[in-house]
């Protein structure tokens, strides 16, 4: 086999905005392997929302910017189809060279992975690095007490969803989740054990969140930013913590004014950004922890999982559109 099929960056979108204009499946040769690399065949890869900001030039993004008519990358796991000494064909392996079919993957910069009998794509999931986003940041920076009361935004999303079943597992007493639409909303508290689930497209998010905690919130899991951050500000109690994940909001015309930082002041609320990989020290535990959930059925992962390389882009799409229940991913085998 010299060649493999990937999705290219065709196009930078000129206003930020992707599109299925912008990217294109193209034949890509596959380099030669040497004793120190994998030849893995890709079974699943993560669509995330941080790809849209590798799409622009702007260096803030905590990874490197996509190339124009070079194949993008991402999260992927895969089974090896010819191993070396340190790891055998057949076995799982977790690797940044998504975005294909096959890739020649460093050994060092794959992560074998014993499946413990768990459904394969959980591991780029609830066990991968969306679940322990949620664990890092709500044990980390957000650091989770007992009996706090706690609000995740984009709660039906990949990190939202486990974000608010873990605080509940870790001892919160309450969790309220905001989704967008009256479905998702509903699928908070009916499925994944939520206390509230606020339809922010049904009232404006400052409003269902003072509806849901009357008397304030202890923690706020920041996926969103914008209206989602200001709500939170407000509702946020006297020494209550905020844990930065994401902003998916991010700016535009309508944002709101920086201004509402002044609660932080008078609050004396803690803000803390948070990058998942700053926290390897704790996979063991997360994994640990989140097996044992899972194995015990407290634990619902959610995922859509979209067919085929082809349908990739589709999927990146979608998911910054909402279009999806937990972890997006695509699947290739
Ligand atoms: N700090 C880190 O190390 C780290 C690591 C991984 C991910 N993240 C961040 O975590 C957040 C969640 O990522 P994910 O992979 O789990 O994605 P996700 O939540 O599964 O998917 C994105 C969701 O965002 C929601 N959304 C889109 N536009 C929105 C808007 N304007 N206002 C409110 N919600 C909006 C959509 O849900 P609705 O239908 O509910 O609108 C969509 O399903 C992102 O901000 C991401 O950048 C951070």
């Amino acid at each position: 086999m010299t060649t493999t099929r990937a999705v290219f960056l065709s196009e930078r979108p000129a206003d930020g905005d992707p599109g299925p204009e912008h990217f294109e499946v193209r034949d890509l040769a596959i380099p030669e392997r040497t004793s120190g690399q994998l030849l893995v065949r890709n079974l699943f890869m993560s669509v995330d929302p941080s790809m849209r900001g590798r799409l622009g030039t702007s260096e803030m993004h905590y990874t490197t910017n996509f190339q124009v008519d070079a194949p993008l990358d991402g999260s992927a796991l895969g089974v090896v189809v010819e191993g070396n000494g340190e790891v055998p064909a057949g076995s799982y392996v977790r690797h940044r060279l998504g975005w294909r079919e096959h890739a020649v993957v460093d050994t060092a910069a794959a992560t074998v992975i014993d499946p413990r009998g768990i459904d394969l794509h959980h591991w780029l999931g609830v066990l991968g690095q969306t679940g322990f986003t949620a664990y890092c940041g709500l044990v980390r920076a957000g650091e989770l007490r007992s009996g706090d009361e706690v609000f995740v935004s984009a709660a039906a999303g990949a990190v939202g969803s486990t974000a608010g079943q873990f605080a509940k597992l870790l001892g919160a007493s309450r969790v309220i989740g905001s989704a967008g639409g009256a479905e998702k909303a509903s699928l908070l508290t009916g499925r994944l054990g939520f206390d509230v689930g606020i339809d922010y497209r049904a009232q404006p998010i400052g409003a269902g969140l003072r509806e849901a905690a009357p008397d304030g919130i202890d923690l706020y899991f920041d996926n969103v930013g914008g209206d989602h951050l200001v709500a939170a500000l407000t509702a946020l109690r006297l020494r209550g913590r905020i844990a930065l994940c994401g902003m998916i909001s991010n700016g535009g015309p309508d944002s709101p004014p920086i201004d509402h930082l002044m609660n932080a002041i008078l609050k004396r609320i803690t803000i803390r950004g948070f990058i998942v990989r700053d926290h390897e020290d704790l996979r063991p535990e997360f994994e640990d922890r989140v097996a044992g959930w899972l194995d015990a059925g407290e634990l619902v992962a959610e995922s859509t999982i979209y067919d085929g390389l082809d349908n990739a882009v589709d999927a990146f799409l979608s998911m910054l559109r909402g279009g999806n229940v937990g972890k997006m991913l695509v699947g290739l085998g």
